[in-house]
């Protein structure tokens, strides 16, 4: 796992928009993990200013998002597929049917979850996977428990992550209890990883993903078993990490070949 930490959410979101347009650069049909909620918002700002400002283009690009709310629409407002819609697909080329969200609204979850596995296999497998994390230590909606070999599949809330999210809904009874979310399983096999944290909330979870014994209660930890991971985040969801001077002192000396 390479650490990574930098005083603001904003050089966060600037290393990983570097990431990813080098990525699209070599590779313009390239397969991007999207992640939501309030994490990914910095990133995808800084993919947009990379279209806008610097021509980077997603049309070729498939995405995959990690998750959605089970009887959401997609044009309700807290629908993963609305958020998604507003603060990134609207905004940059990336064509509609290219950019995949599981339908919340599928009559049958389980040939939706299938499907979706399928879909990421045909299009040849996620190159690189962002993701943020919860503060019981999710990834996806894999909650503490979930099988470390899982695939997309439909879990439920537990009552700390109903409680986060309560925030973007009116009140708590209204945040669904189940979600279609891509597998554990789903996620280790992504060829690259960008997990993001900002927050003095985020310190405790991070060092134990980070830092703690690989575990189904810490989902986030099998990142450790991982060949290419990246955990970028600012100094307070770094402050609790041990190693800390370690990590800046890797990152500050990194040979240029590396850089
Ligand atoms: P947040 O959520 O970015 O809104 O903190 C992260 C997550 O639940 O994965």
């Amino acid at each position: 796992m390479e650490i990574i930490i930098r005083p603001t959410p904003e050089e966060c979101a600037s290393i990983g928009g570097r990431i990813i347009a080098n990525l699209i650069n070599g590779k313009p049909n390239a397969v991007l993990g999207l992640a939501t909620g309030s994490t990914p918002i910095p990133l995808y700002s800084e993919l947009i200013r990379l279209h806008k400002e610097e021509g980077l283009s997603f049309s070729e690009v498939t995405s995959f998002n990690l998750d959605e709310y089970i009887g959401l629409s997609g044009e309700h407002p807290c629908s993963y597929q609305f958020f998604m819609d507003e603060e990134l697909f609207g905004k940059i080329d990336i064509k509609s049917n290219s950019a995949h969200i599981p339908n919340g609204e599928a009559q049958d979850i389980q040939s939706e979850c299938l499907q979706y596995e399928q879909a990421i296999r045909s299009s040849g497998g996620i190159d690189l996977q962002v993701l943020g994390i919860g503060s019981d230590g999710h990834i996806g909606f894999n909650e503490p428990g979930s099988s470390l070999g899982s695939r997309t599949r439909i879990k439920t809330l537990t009552g700390e992550t109903i409680e986060d999210n309560a925030r973007f809904f009116d009140n708590p009874d209204q945040v669904p209890r189940h979600c279609i979310t891509m597998g554990v399983g789903t996620i280790m096999d992504s060829e690259t990883v960008l997990l993001f944290a900002f927050g003095e909330g985020k310190a405790d979870i991070i060092s134990k993903a980070v830092e703690g014994p690989v575990s189904a209660m810490v989902p986030a930890s099998i990142l450790q078993l991982h060949p290419n991971v990246k955990v970028i985040v600012d100094e307070a969801a770094g402050s609790k990490l041990a190693n800390i001077s370690y990590y800046k002192e890797v990152y500050e000396n990194k040979p240029d070949w590396q850089a």
